[in-house]
């Protein structure tokens, strides 16, 4: 290793290690004392794509991505400067223009007299290895989510049950006790109040029986294309003129495997929402497809479903959501309208019956910019599970 001695020039070593250094499965580069790089081999020349001219000295530096850079730099010139050994993760410019994540690995080379001459790294391909975080990560989140959303129903239907228990007392007695007054008593009133109040909190527990899913469903073939057109007259009534709403749906829909009520139930739920976001402005689509899934496509929850779906998606122009509202949206009671005009249940329930439909929802919306709302239902009687 003759040439490492005196190194600074790549004309100067060892003939052997170029070509060593040239078919080795990493990029390698080399630096001398002034921090310079001065070698460069071939796989690194052939993957960002630039001669050994233009990489040499500092030239390199171009290829990292500039939000790695400074601590790269930093990294680099500290190690440098204490004479130790590094490793650092940045991403590197290839010849076609993508960064890919590289592992340094930077070793000091010290001279037969134990000098310190510079540095030798060899860098490693990593993006894989990102992406595969990257997917776990997102995956686990999914899982989490699931998880608080299973957990939350739990809570929600026992809550229910038990209200709805407590609740058939409370009204069974109002009502005694106004078949007990006279037909236009005041306590009579009151008590047809209380009846009232009764039945509109017995309303409310079926919808959070509905998220939880503790509902029966009673499914059966439903023409979707045609609950769809009778729907729309719906619409129609609860969107304002001003609001322009349009319809796309294939001549060739598939029927879905359904409760025919509940999935109104989340049609509505997607429009009234929309309506709401556009603010008596603006426009709403509502589009259908047919949509087979061969296990490639990852749901929001990481499922990879196989079959035939249906898919209708609500868009609008109204006034988007911040990622961190999108993470709150399926919570029941979340809400961002005044008391009175939302309850936060109209989600949650979107939720829960497009599960007991084998489907999923997922959600695309950036403020100012509209949301996305697109839910997924089996087309098809689910077999076994
Ligand atoms: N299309 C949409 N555009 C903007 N925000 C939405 C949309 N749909 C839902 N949201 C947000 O999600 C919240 C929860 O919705 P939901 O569960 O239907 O309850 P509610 O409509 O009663 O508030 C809403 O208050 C709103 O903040
Ligand atoms: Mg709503």
């Amino acid at each position: 290793m003759n040439g490492l001695q005196v190194p600074n020039t790549i004309t100067e070593y060892d003939e052997r290690f170029r070509i060593m250094a040239d078919v080795a499965p990493v990029l390698i580069w080399m630096a001398g004392l002034d921090k310079l790089c001065y070698f460069f081999n071939q796989p690194w020349l052939d993957f960002t794509g630039r001669t050994m001219e233009q990489e040499m000295g500092n030239g390199w530096a171009e290829g990292v991505h500039p939000d790695d850079f400074d601590r790269c730099l930093h990294i680099y010139t500290s190690a440098f400067d204490a004479r130790e050994d590094f490793r650092m993760e940045y991403r590197l410019r290839r010849h076609d223009g993508g960064y890919r994540w590289i592992l340094d690995t930077g070793r000091k080379i010290l001279d037969e007299k134990g000098d310190f001459r510079g540095y030798i790294g060899s860098c490693v391909d990593i993006q894989d290895l990102k992406d595969a975080e990257e997917r776990a990560r997102a995956l686990q989140d999914q899982v989490y989510q699931a998880q608080k959303m299973e957990a939350i129903g739990t809570l929600a239907a026992g809550l229910a049950h038990d209200l709805k228990n407590m609740l058939l007392v409370v009204r069974g007695n109002a009502e005694l006790i106004a078949m007990q007054t006279g037909p236009d008593g005041k306590v009579r009133d009151q008590a047809m109040k209380i009846v009232a109040s009764s039945d509109r909190a017995s309303e409310l527990l079926r919808k959070l029986l509905i998220f939880s899913r503790r509902e029966p469903m009673k499914k059966e073939m439903v023409d979707s294309a045609a609950a769809l057109k009778e729907l729309m007259e719906l619409v129609r009534a609860i969107v304002p003129k001003s609001v322009s709403v349009e319809l796309d749906a294939p001549e060739d829909l598939w029927p879905v495997y359904g409760d025919v009520r509940m999935l109104e139930q989340v049609m509505l739920n997607l429009v009234t929402n929309a309506r709401d976001a556009v603010g008596g402005k603006g426009s709403i689509k509502i589009a259908m497809r047919n949509r087979p899934f061969d296990g490639r496509e990852g749901t929001p929850e990481g499922n990879f479903p196989v079959g035939r779906f249906v898919s209708m998606e609500v868009v609008d122009t109204g006034t988007g959501m911040t990622p961190e509202q999108i993470g709150h949206v399926f919570e029941p009671f979340f809400t961002t309208k005044a008391a009175g005009e939302g309850t936060g249940l109209g989600l949650p329930i979107v939720y829960g019956i497009v599960k007991e439909h084998g489907g999923w929802v997922e959600v695309e919306s950036s403020p100012g910019q509209g949301s996305r709302f697109t839910i997924f239902v089996r087309a098809d009687p689910e077999t076994g599970a």
